[in-house]
């Protein structure tokens, strides 16, 4: 019997993650493998409520898989938080014949994509872009290792100055409620410490960072902190030490925006491609309402709920690694 999906619709919401495209290249080529339609829908659930779609062809996929960005654009949008905006979207999708969705995203975008399925019945599959590794039951989201080797790149160049000058630098990085980021970016640069959401307080972590990691035998010091508007971010604890230890020469960089750009690693465009391959394979095989995954290589069906939901905490391992390191 012929599966009954002959038309996805796809779209990219939520912050961007470098890979993004690589992952709308494997989706719409892997559909278009298997004789299903890709309406390309601009803008996130925006161009859901707005009608801004396009049929994609192979061709109009060539040349993006080492593009940063997403070329399908994307938003935060508010109005698909209401039972009207899905409403609105829900009547495109009649109107355009779209019988499924591929949402590649975070969190935010899984929540709707939730909401959606639940209330029409849609089988909507998930494919994790977001640079925060946030989301529970896949190793890595697309985009996280890009944003890794960037802030390292970055934390690389901090110290040439911080120890030319021997100062104590405190290096902001993204992750929203998740220190993934830090964590690990900390290990990969040789930072001194990392102030991440998943351990203690903040205030917790930095005395236990000024009691072991300013030592005299260390001219510089770099400290990674995931943000936190809470405590005035890496700003916040700088004024801290500085209060604390006038003797310390402090300053700090927030990285911002410039983590979530770029080319994406062969990493990334690896693991786009695979789970891109595989939101299609699962909605052949009647999957519906999970997101794509991939632990210990094994490509794994998580259902939306759980991706959301369960908390993925930080590898203790890593958190005693960078500690041990740090000496
Ligand atoms: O979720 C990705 C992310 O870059 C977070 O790390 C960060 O908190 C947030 O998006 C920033 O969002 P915006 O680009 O809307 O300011």
């Amino acid at each position: 019997m012929e599966y009954s999906i002959k038309c996805i619709g796809l779209l990219t919401s939520g912050g961007d993650a470098p890979g993004m495209n690589a992952a709308v290249r494997a989706v719409t080529r892997t559909a278009i493998f298997n004789g299903i339609k890709v309406k390309a829908i601009y803008r996130g659930y925006k161009g859901l409520i707005t009608g801004e779609i396009r049929e994609f062809q192979t061709q109009d996929v060539s040349g993006i898989i080492g593009r940063g960005g997403t070329i399908l654009k994307t938003a935060r949008c508010e109005e698909f938080r209401t039972p009207e905006g899905r409403r609105t979207a829900y009547e495109t999708m009649l109107r355009e014949q779209i019988d499924a969705l591929i949402v590649i995203g975070g969190d935010g975008t899984f929540t709707g994509a939730r909401e959606l399925a639940k209330e029409y019945n849609i089988p909507i599959v998930g494919v994790p872009g977001t640079i925060d590794n946030d989301l529970w039951g896949t190793d890595s989201t697309i985009g996280y290792d890009t944003a890794l080797n960037t802030i390292m790149e970055c934390v690389d160049k901090i110290r040439d100055t911080a120890s030319s000058h021997e100062r104590v630098f405190f290096v902001e990085v993204m992750g929203r409620d998740a220190g993934f980021l830090a964590l690990n970016s900390a290990l990969a640069a040789g930072a001194e410490a990392a102030i991440i959401p998943e351990r203690k307080t903040p205030e917790e972590q930095l005395e236990a960072f000024i009691g072991n990691g300013l030592r005299k035998s260390k001219n510089s010091s770099i400290v990674i902190v995931a943000e936190n508007p809470e405590i005035g971010g890496a700003q916040g604890l700088a004024n801290t030490l500085k209060e604390k230890h006038p003797e310390y020469d402090v300053r700090v960089t927030i990285l911002g925006h410039l983590q979530r750009g770029g080319s994406p690693t062969a990493y990334d465009r690896i693991l786009a491609s695979r789970m891109g391959v595989a939101a299609i394979n699962a909605l052949l095989e009647e999957q519906r309402n999970i997101m794509i995954g991939i632990k210990n290589d094994e490509l794994v069906y998580v259902p939306f709920s759980k991706a959301i939901k369960d908390d993925k905490d930080v590898n203790p391992d890593s958190v005693q690694a960078l500690q041990i390191l740090a000496i």
